[in-house]
């Protein structure tokens, strides 16, 4: 394999820390240039084991700075992009939906612009690479999976920044000529997940004994997908994709909020060594979301026929491996919920 110098944005992230370390892991040939501006939602300590491999590189910055973007570029004269930096809670974006302009879509055309520039000449050559989420495509009924054809619907401002941010890159691969390719995620589970989002909070209030929030019913559905089954379909899209292209991954794994909840109530009260059903006792409905999307699916066949991907794992041994993760790592939990996590709770379940 050839040696290749590829920038990663928000390596430090949950799930571009499982892409870089899976890289870095997978390809010591290449070079791997973690590129993150360290946001509530960095943290270094998710990449603490492959930190000081010969082929890894961290850059703190901003993707939204061009200059600082464009002298990395100089620096590094990277051959690809894998781009997951993002601002990515949709209860955050809903309180602040400029953040998500500025990184999200600013970010990403800021990254474009210096690709561009500094590729020029040299497209077929260099590849960029955008990560995003299924939740461009909006809400499904019932019934029904999103494809790669589906017509783009976002309801929430995250899935509206992420839309925009995908049509850019669609732009610039048509009309400049980059070699782009994007894929389109359901939602991910798994190690280093910031205690914000369902699962991981719901892990960390059972485990202190705390309300676990499930907004309106709990009759919404989502497609969970293993982390690491992620990181391996952006590894697999990334070398073998046709420029142009956009592939859906998903678990094939849908569940409602609350019979997961229920399911992770029971995982955890075996861990707890608590009596059946003493986590599920914990569980308060709230008010629901505004906009809340009822269901994702996604229809990942595309995928499975072109590049030969599956989902790896089960549900239940995934969740349980997660579980047993954060009661493992209990000093990493306690960093990323101290100083601002706290008020961030206070102000959204108050
Ligand atoms: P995350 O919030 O855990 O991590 C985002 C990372 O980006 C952090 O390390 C943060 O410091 C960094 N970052 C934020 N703003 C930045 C900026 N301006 N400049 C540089 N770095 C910045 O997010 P995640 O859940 O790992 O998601 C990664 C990507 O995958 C996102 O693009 C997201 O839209 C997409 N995605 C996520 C899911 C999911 O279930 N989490 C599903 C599908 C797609
Ligand atoms: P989340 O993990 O925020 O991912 P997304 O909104 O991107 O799908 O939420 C997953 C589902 O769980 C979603 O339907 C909203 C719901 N949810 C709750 O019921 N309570 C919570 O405290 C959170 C964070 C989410």
């Amino acid at each position: 394999m050839s040696q290749k110098t590829i920038i990663i944005t928000g390596g430090a992230g949950f799930i571009g820390s499982h892409v870089v370390r899976r890289l870095v892991n997978k390809y010591p040939q290449y070079t791997i240039v973690n590129l993150d501006k360290l946001t509530y939602a960095g943290n270094l300590a998710n990449l603490s084991d492959i930190e000081k491999k010969p082929n890894y590189i961290f850059e703190k910055g901003d993707i939204c700075d061009t200059s600082f973007v464009k002298a990395l570029f100089q620096k590094y004269n990277p051959d690809a992009v894998i781009h997951l930096a993002a601002e990515s809670h949709v209860d955050r974006s809903i309180t602040n939906p400029l953040d998500f302009v500025m990184t999200n879509v600013v970010g990403t055309v800021t990254l474009l612009n210096v690709a561009r520039e500094a590729w020029e000449g040299a497209y077929d050559s260099h590849r960029f690479y955008h990560v995003s989420t299924d939740e461009v495509y909006g809400a499904l009924g019932e019934d029904g999976m999103f494809t790669e054809t589906t017509a783009y619907d976002p309801h929430s401002p995250y899935s509206a920044s992420k839309a925009s941010s995908d049509h850019f890159v669609r732009a610039y691969h048509d009309t400049y000529g980059m070699d782009c390719v994007i894929s389109n995620c359901s939602n991910n589970y798994g190690s280093h997940h910031f205690p914000e989002k369902l699962i991981p909070l719901s892990i960390n209030n059972i485990k202190n004994n705390k309300p676990i929030p499930i907004y309106g019913k709990g009759e919404n559905v989502r497609d969970w997908l293993w982390v690491e089954d992620h990181a391996r379909a952006i590894d697999d899209i990334f070398h073998k994709a046709a420029t142009g292209t956009t592939y859906n991954i998903g678990g094939h794994n849908e569940w409602k909020n609350i019979d997961l909840i229920r399911l992770l109530c029971a995982i955890m009260d075996r861990k707890l060594n608590r009596e059946p059903g003493a986590s599920a006792q914990l569980i308060t409905f709230v008010t629901d979301r505004a906009g809340h999307d009822l269901r994702y699916a996604i229809d990942a066949t595309r995928l499975k026929e072109e590049l030969g991907w599956e989902p790896s794992l089960q549900f239940e041994e995934g969740l349980e491996r997660t579980v047993d993760w954060y009661l493992e790592n209990e000093a990493w939990l306690e960093q990323v919920t101290s100083g601002a996590y706290q008020k961030y709770y206070e102000q959204q379940y108050s």
